[in-house]
C-alpha cells in the first residue's frame, strides 16, 4: 500500500480514453477470476447507456478504482444496484471504495431512487466491512440465479 497522501478524486466516466481501457485490463481481474475485462467497445456501451454510470477514482491521476451503478425504472419505483467495485490492491485500506460508493449513492438519489441494493459474498470480507460501515443493511431475501 502507498502512504502517498495526494486527495482521491472520484468521477463519472462520460467518455471512453485509454487510460480507462488499461486500467479495466489492470482492475477487472482483481475483481473476478472469471471474467475477462470489457474492451473499448463494451465500455462504450455502458458509458452510453442511461441504465448504467461508471465511476472511477483516480489517484494523481492514475484510475485506481471503478464501480458502475445501475439504475432503471420499474412498476414500482426507480431500482438501483452496485456492482463491479473493485480497488487496485496498491491502494486499498484507503476508503477509496467507499468514496466510490458515495457518489454513486449520491447520484442514486439524484435519480430518485428510494434505496441501493447490491450483494457480496461472505467470504469478500474487507468489501462486507465497507457496506456494513456505510450503513447498507442485510436484507432477508432469496437470491436466485438462472444459469444459462
Ligand atoms: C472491497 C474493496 C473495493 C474495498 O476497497 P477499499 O478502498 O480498500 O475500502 P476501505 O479502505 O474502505 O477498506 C475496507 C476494508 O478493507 C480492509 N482493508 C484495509 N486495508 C486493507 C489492505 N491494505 N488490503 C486489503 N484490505 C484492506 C479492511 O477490513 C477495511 O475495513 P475497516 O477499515 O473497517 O477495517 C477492495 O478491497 C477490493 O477491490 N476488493 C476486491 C474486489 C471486491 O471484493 N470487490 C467487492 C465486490 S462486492
Amino acid at each position: 500500500m502507498t502512504d502517498d497522501k495526494a486527495p482521491i478524486e472520484v468521477d463519472e466516466c462520460r467518455t471512453v480514453s485509454d487510460d480507462l481501457v488499461e486500467a479495466m485490463q489492470r482492475l477487472i481481474p482483481q475483481l473476478s477470476s472469471s471474467s475477462s475485462p470489457p474492451n473499448r467497445a463494451e465500455l462504450e456501451e455502458i458509458v452510453a447507456s442511461p441504465a448504467t454510470t461508471l465511476f472511477v477514482a483516480r489517484h494523481r491521476g492514475r484510475i485506481v478504482g471503478a464501480l458502475t451503478l445501475v439504475a432503471f425504472r420499474i412498476p414500482t419505483g426507480v431500482r438501483t444496484r452496485i456492482e463491479d467495485v473493485v480497488v487496485d490492491e496498491t491502494m486499498r485500506g484507503r476508503r477509496v471504495g467507499e468514496q466510490l460508493s458515495e457518489a454513486a449513492l449520491e447520484t442514486a438519489r439524484r435519480l430518485g431512487a428510494r434505496n441501493t441494493d447490491l450483494t457480496s459474498r461472505p467470504s469478500r470480507q474487507a468489501a462486507n466491512r465497507l457496506y456494513a460501515r456505510m450503513g447498507f443493511e442485510r436484507r432477508e431475501s432469496n437470491v436466485y440465479r438462472f444459469t444459462l
